[in-house]
Formats: C-alpha cells, sequence, structure tokens
C-alpha cells in the first residue's frame, strides 16, 4: 500500500483574520482524512512568526519556531527546536486576506516548488485586489456593480458630486485589498462622504467606489481547473438593524446573519447564477476552489461582487456548507482538493524549463 501524503497546514496569519484563519483550520484538521494524509501544522503567530505546532490554536508560539529551507528535495520547514526537516507533499494555507491569500505566501511555495492547495500567485492576486477583479470581470463579460477606483494621491481631489454622477447614490466605498468589510461604508450625503474617505484610506491607498446594490446576497461554491463546477447558491439574511452585512454583523453579533442553503431562487436564475460564478473563477485565473459572492436584484439581475480565494472552513462558514447540501462530506471535500492540487503539479511537471535554442530556431 502506498504511504500517506504529507499535508503541511498553514493557519493563523498577519492578518485581521488570524481567528478565523484558527477557526477554519481546526475544522480541516480534525476532518481531513487520516487514513490518507499525515498531518503537520504550522502557525503564523499575529507579528508573523512560523511555528511547527502539535494543535491548531491560539496558542501558536508554544509551537516549535520553523524555519525555511529551500532545497531541491522539496523539504520546506525545518524545526529549529528538534533540529529536523519536516517532510511535506503539499501544503493546504487556511490563511485568509493579508498575506496568506493575495499571493504572497502562494508565491513563497511556488518558489520552494511545493504543491500549494488553491489559487497561485496570478489567481490569488486578482481575486484580493476588488479593482483589478473588477476590470478583468468586466472585460471577460461578467456582469459587476458600476465602480470607479482612486488611490491616496488623488483624495485631495475626490468629490462628492463626481462620484455620485458616476456611480449614482448612495454608493459604497471600499479597501481594494481588503476584507471581513474593514474600511466598507454605505454613503448617501457629503458629510458621510467626507468621515467615509478618510476612514478607507487609513486601511489601504487603494479605494473603489461602487453604485449600492439593493438586492440579495448569495455565494456559491466552486471546485475544479479545467471544468470548475459551482454549488447551488446558499443566501445570506442580513438583519434590518444593518444597513449591509458590516464587520459587526459578520463577526460580533450572532443574531445579524442568518444563512439559508440553498436559497431560494427560481431554477433559472440558478442556473445563471451558477453560470457566471463559474466565468468569474475562470476570469480571474483561480485554481482548484473559491466560493464566490453576488448580488441578485429583484428585477433578477446578477451582479458579481468578490471572490474569495481561500474561504471560510469555520462551524458557520459557507463554503463546506455549500458542498455538504451538494452531498460531498467536509472530509471528501479536503481530500478532493489536495487531490486537486497534485494532479496540477503534475501537469505542470509535464513543462519543460530548459529551452535548447538551438533545436527549435535553425
Ligand atoms: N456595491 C455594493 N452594494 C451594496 N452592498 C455592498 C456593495 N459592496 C459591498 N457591499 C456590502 O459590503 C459587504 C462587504 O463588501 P465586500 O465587497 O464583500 O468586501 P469584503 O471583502 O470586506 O467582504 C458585502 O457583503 C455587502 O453587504
Ligand atoms: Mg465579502
Amino acid at each position: 500500500m502506498p504511504g500517506k501524503i504529507n499535508v503541511g497546514i498553514l493557519f493563523g496569519g498577519k492578518s485581521v483574520e488570524h481567528e478565523i484563519s484558527v477557526r477554519s483550520a481546526t475544522n480541516v484538521a480534525a476532518n481531513i482524512d487520516k487514513a490518507k494524509y499525515n498531518v503537520e501544522l504550522v502557525g503564523i503567530d499575529k507579528k508573523g512568526g512560523w511555528y511547527h505546532c502539535a494543535s491548531v490554536n491560539q496558542e501558536i508560539t508554544k509551537g516549535d519556531p520553523v524555519s525555511l529551507r529551500l532545497s531541491s528535495k522539496g523539504h520546506f520547514f525545518y524545526n529549529l527546536s528538534r533540529d529536523e526537516e519536516i517532510l511535506l507533499d503539499v501544503i493546504f494555507p487556511v490563511l485568509h486576506g493579508t498575506d496568506g491569500e493575495d499571493g504572497s505566501i502562494q508565491g513563497m511555495l511556488t518558489t520552494s516548488g511545493i504543491p500549494c492547495v488553491g489559487s497561485g500567485v496570478q489567481g490569488s492576486a486578482n481575486s484580493m485586489d476588488k479593482y483589478i477583479s473588477k476590470r478583468l470581470l468586466k472585460e471577460a463579460g461578467v456582469p459587476v456593480s458600476k465602480f470607479l477606483y482612486a488611490n491616496f494621491r488623488q483624495r485631495d481631489s475626490l468629490n462628492f458630486q463626481d462620484i455620485a454622477t458616476a456611480v449614482g447614490v448612495p454608493f459604497i466605498i471600499k479597501p481594494a485589498c481588503l476584507g471581513s468589510s474593514v474600511g466598507v461604508s454605505k454613503i448617501s450625503n457629503e458629510s458621510e462622504f467626507t468621515k467615509a474617505v478618510q476612514n478607507t484610506f487609513t486601511y489601504d491607498n487603494e479605494v473603489i467606489f461602487e453604485e449600492f446594490i439593493e438586492g440579495r446576497e448569495l455565494e456559491c461554491g466552486i471546485i475544479g481547473n479545467s471544468q470548475p463546477i459551482a454549488t447551488n447558491p446558499g443566501e445570506v439574511v442580513v438583519s434590518g438593524d444593518y444597513a449591509f452585512y458590516t464587520y459587526e454583523a459578520k463577526y460580533l453579533d450572532p443574531n445579524a446573519a442568518q444563512i439559508i442553503i440553498p436559497a431560494k431562487v427560481p431554477d433559472q436564475i440558478k442556473n445563471s447564477i451558477k453560470y457566471w460564478s463559474v466565468a468569474a473563477y475562470q476570469a480571474l485565473n483561480c485554481a482548484d476552489y473559491a466560493r464566490v459572492d453576488l448580488f441578485l436584484k429583484a428585477d433578477g439581475t446578477i451582479l458579481i461582487n468578490e471572490i474569495n480565494t481561500i474561504p471560510g472552513f469555520t462551524d458557520s462558514s459557507m463554503f463546506p456548507m455549500l458542498w455538504n447540501d451538494a452531498g460531498i462530506s467536509y472530509t471528501a471535500l479536503i481530500t478532493k482538493l489536495i487531490e486537486m492540487s497534485l494532479a496540477r503539479t503534475k501537469e505542470k511537471q509535464r513543462l519543460e524549463t530548459n529551452f535548447a535554442a538551438r533545436e527549435y530556431q535553425s
């Protein structure tokens, strides 16, 4: 019988979503098929220190410090306390937001030659940046809301009226590269505009303004590479006490949002949602899996909002619940993601890395 595959689970991270990552990784570690996989846990604390941990929890620094070891054998982490290499066949980064979902870790893993579950550098970076995403989606014909981009250097010349004319009132301001609704505000007048612009620029040097979409918030799970498939959409119903799905509604108020799986939408609209979700995933060059978030207006219009390349895996996370509803258990889902990643790596190994110019150019 072939040996088990060594899977490294990366969790924590220097991100506002550190705690969510710990909760997600707890579930991934608990549900991974132990008959197929050996698990090594590598936690990143909030200051950016890396540790080899015995279990997934908040006390990451109790683990052994690790360093990176770039070798042609593919041994990537080195346990400094035990003076030993941590053998890994594939890494599953269960990190959300900055430094984990934006392509930076994916770049590091790619450079090290180690297979990594999920989108690579390009798909991750495309999806993390809401301005770049919107441009790529629009170019691919995927429906998105009206938007306008601004960077920090332009802040003094920004005015409410110009943006209102371009995208309509009310409108939304959001940081280009953040998550968890941090820095997102709904703006209806000049004074809200002044306050919100100042606030959002404290989180990012780049922001986007979008028309405010009055609609339902739906999410689809996607898996696959050459022929990605989408789940039926689920719905997040946010209580009327909130202007939109704010940070507070997401994480602080347990009664603020209700998740409905599957969302109640007519079949024809459901099929369009699945179609556009797959189109969005492909337009951004995602790999293995992602969660696509969208709005559905009362008149049936679908607008893709954003793509999360490492969606939550917590107990209340939509992505695993959507797949469970589609008949794929948590354990089977994790196996699928790892297998897809390994298959992709094999495909890449087919490529020649030496170019014998004379042979082809004579
Ligand atoms: N154009 C929009 N119209 C209406 N609500 C929006 C719009 N953009 C964002 N929102 C609200 O803000 C929330 C967070 O915005 P989102 O773009 O999803 O960023 P994040 O990455 O922080 O989740 C959304 O879930 C939604 O409730
Ligand atoms: Mg969102």
